[in-house]
């Protein structure tokens, strides 16, 4: 492997999470000691290619070079579930999403929605997600093989569920727990795969099952922890009524030793800001799902708090849930969401922000800051090639935007799967 440069458009981030614009940029490419491939250097054309003789550099005329988008909270096995109407939360879960994961004990199956799952995240410009598998071992292991296969650098894990779960999906507490220690041994930091201590939310874990998944956190400090917080007001009524001496759901978790950093919530709707404060404190991000959010009539997320408490945030698909795999239709979506001014006081979130959510933030959130998500030099080579012009109504919508958040923002507002030209992994 040697150096390598493209010459676009050029969207980074700095470490404040402020957009970098080259309207002739360069990013130059190297490989790393370890094989992966990172970003050399990058910025204007005309301050960065005089540093780099010699190097190929591939022209990408009309094109914006911008950092892979990253998903804080997906399910890949519910990729066929996508759409499936219900009164809420509890009855899609009863109805859809149970019997869809208990096909997961299969693990032909587990394979083959797993290499579709990472087409349609490559399609969509998606170069890293924070995943659910299901409570089948095996559903783990197609979600890595095929991960590693590929070069990516995703985070994954079984999903824990002892109680209130049907047969099919439910797991017994010890097995479950030896399982996971299991596939953290075969999976965490191999290459750039990460495991995640995946309970799936208080109501499925007894109490031993929520112990054992904390005792394991503190064994493996560099695993992940996920799950889901404050979703739904029914969820949250059932959390009260199981757990009557906790302050709040998300102490719930607290108790359990679940809080900490690299633990990621789905959700984070129904908190107050002793939660958020609580969040902020321990290092636990927010996965905020807006499309599922929608789509479930679950409630809006407020960002206005969560900037003003410190919290971690970042985007995320929460498909099944969730409607969609790409990353302008989550932004769009979290873009309605802050708008919503009777729940919450409305803002307008920046362009430039909902897309750092979605990209440094997100890697922030997740415990990968100067890992992915920036295109700064150091980080890994992972981003998307778009095409600003992939529509009619796009390249119409471009010709007259005045500066660069006039730009993404017709990128979030018009933009799909045919925006994404190419998608580039270190
Ligand atoms: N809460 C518990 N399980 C799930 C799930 O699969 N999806 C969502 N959106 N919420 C959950
Ligand atoms: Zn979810």
């Amino acid at each position: 492997m040697t150096l390598q440069a493209y010459r676009a458009q050029l969207l980074r981030f700095d470490a404040d999470g402020q957009p970098l614009y080259d309207s002739d940029g360069l990013l130059v490419t190297g490989p790393g000691a370890d094989g992966v491939r990172r970003v050399v250097d990058a910025g204007a054309h005309g301050a960065v290619a005089a540093h780099h003789p010699g190097v190929p550099v591939e022209r990408l005329p009309g094109r914006l070079i911008a950092p892979g988008f990253i998903d804080m909270h997906v399910h890949y096995p519910q990729t066929d579930i996508i759409g499936s109407p219900a009164e809420g939360l509890l009855p899609w879960l009863e109805n859809y999403t149970f019997p869809a994961e208990a096909r997961f004990a299969d693990p032909a199956h587990a394979a083959e929605v797993a290499r579709f799952f990472f087409d349609e995240l490559a399609r969509n410009g998606v170069t890293t997600a924070l995943a659910f598998a299901t409570s089948h071992p095996a559903s783990v292991d197609a979600f890595f093989s095929q991960a590693r296969q590929r070069g990516l650098r995703m985070i994954g894990g079984k999903v824990l569920q002892d109680r209130h779960s049907p047969d099919g999906v439910r797991d017994q507490t010890e097995q479950s727990l030896l399982n996971t220690e299991a596939l953290i041994t075969r999976w965490h930091g191999k290459g750039r795969l990460g495991y995640a201590i995946t309970p799936r939310f208080a109501p499925s874990c007894s109490d031993a099952q929520l112990r054992g998944a904390g005792e394991l956190a503190r064994r493996h400090p560099g695993t992940w922890i996920q799950s889901h917080v404050a979703e739904n007001k029914d969820e949250v009524r059932w959390v009260r009524e199981l757990y009557p001496q906790a302050r709040s759901y998300l102490d719930v978790y607290r108790r359990f030793g679940l809080l900490r950093s690299r633990a990621v919530y789905a959700h984070c709707i129904y908190l107050d800001d002793t939660d958020r404060a609580l969040m902020r404190e321990t290092g636990t991000a927010a996965a905020v799902s807006p499309t599922s959010n929608l789509f479930l009539g679950s409630g809006f997320f407020d960002y206005g708090s969560a900037a003003r408490t410190g919290m971690l945030h970042g985007l995320a698909s929460d498909v099944g849930g969730g409607t969609s795999f790409c990353p302008f239709h989550t932004m769009l979506a979290a873009y309605y969401v802050g708008r919503e001014g009777q729940s919450k006081p409305g803002l307008s979130l920046a362009p430039s922000q909902l897309w750092w959510r979605h990209t440094g933030g997100a890697a922030r959130a997740l415990g990968l800051d100067g890992v992915i998500g920036t295109l700064q030099p150091g980080t890994e080579a992972d981003f998307v090639v778009l095409d600003p012009r992939a529509t009619p109504l796009l390249a119409r919508k471009i010709a007259q935007a005045n500066g660069l958040e006039e730009l993404l923002f017709a990128l979030i507002v018009l933009g799909d799967d045919r925006v994404v030209e190419r998608t580039v992994t270190a």
